[in-house]
């Protein structure tokens, strides 16, 4: 088997990089699991990316709060909503699926629980994010606000082995109300992995994937046949068709096989995704 990993967005692509070494290991021995973790973590250690881990965007509070989830190829998962002061919200719903009987932890019970497993406190709101915000804010106030921004970062690989795994993490979108939780985090709508079958994961708007189970519904009808391009086009076209999303709400889904197969459709243009495997690494531009 020839490992494949895929990251959404442009920051997808340092993300792989950073993972590669863990998939690709010589001994034949890279992890899925690890790899996803890896290239999420990347990302939320860049303050640079604005809807993701540290420099994340805040609610309407000025709270950073983060969504993250994680899932293996035998249906075990973990995830946590609304985490504050801990920038690595994969690592967390990580520990959830391993060290606790849950599923999901929110709130200060996400926070408590990191703390409780050796995670650290730290600050994540930056001053560039900070201004950003508050320019948003003024923005908002002269009636031309413009908060349509989140680019959750979703990886999903499978190992030499066949495993196959995906992680996602997010600050959700940037004007959300105190309490708001996405797709992210709730297995199904952001994020699923059927082991026999694939991967499928959304970022964009989302309460567009919470409203259909999106990402389990791409990989529901790929395990029943259809190719990974269609199962994420159907998805897509049945969103736009049925929930007549507002014309600047992006969603995009991106899958991935057991076979290394992949493919990804979105509703509006500007989605892409990082791609690295045999070939490389690379960004794949998504039509609308
Ligand atoms: N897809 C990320 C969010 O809506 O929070």
């Amino acid at each position: 088997m020839i490992p494949t990993i895929v990251s959404t967005w442009p920051h997808g692509l340092s993300a792989n990089r950073a993972a590669w070494p863990i998939l690709s290991a010589r001994d034949g021995d890279g992890s899925a699991m690890d790899a996803v973790e890896a290239a999420v973590r990347h990302v939320e250690s860049d303050p640079d990316v604005r809807s993701v881990g540290r420099g994340g965007y805040p609610d309407r509070l000025g709270r950073v709060t983060l969504d993250a989830a994680i899932m293996d190829d035998a249906f075990r998962c973990g995830s946590v909503a609304a985490l504050e002061g801990v920038v690595h919200a994969v690592s967390v719903a990580r520990a959830v699926m391993e060290r606790s009987e849950h599923a999901l932890l929110a709130g200060d019970g996400a926070l408590e629980f990191a703390l409780s497993v050796g995670f650290e406190r730290e600050r994540l709101l930056t001053a560039d994010t900070l201004a950003l915000y508050e320019a948003k804010q003024r923005e908002a106030r002269a009636g031309t606000p413009n908060f349509e921004s989140h680019d959750t970062v979703v990886s999903l690989a499978v190992d030499p082995s066949g495993h196959i795994a995906g992680a996602s993490s997010t600050s959700g979108l940037m004007n959300r109300l105190h309490g708001r939780v996405g797709d992210t985090p709730i297995i199904g709508s952001g994020l699923y992995v059927d082991g026999e079958v694939g991967a499928a994961g959304a970022t964009g708007h989302g309460e567009l994937a919470m409203r259909v189970a999106a990402s389990a519904l791409v990989v529901e009808r790929m395990r029943c046949g259809a190719s990974p391009l269609d199962a994420c086009r159907s998805v897509i076209d049945m969103i736009r068709d049925r929930l007549s999303p507002r014309p600047d709400q992006q969603l995009a889904l991106l899958a991935l096989t057991t076979k290394g197969e992949v493919a990804a459709a979105a509703l509006l243009p500007g989605f892409a995704y990082a791609q690295s495997d045999a070939e490389g690494h690379r960004m794949v531009s998504v039509e609308a």
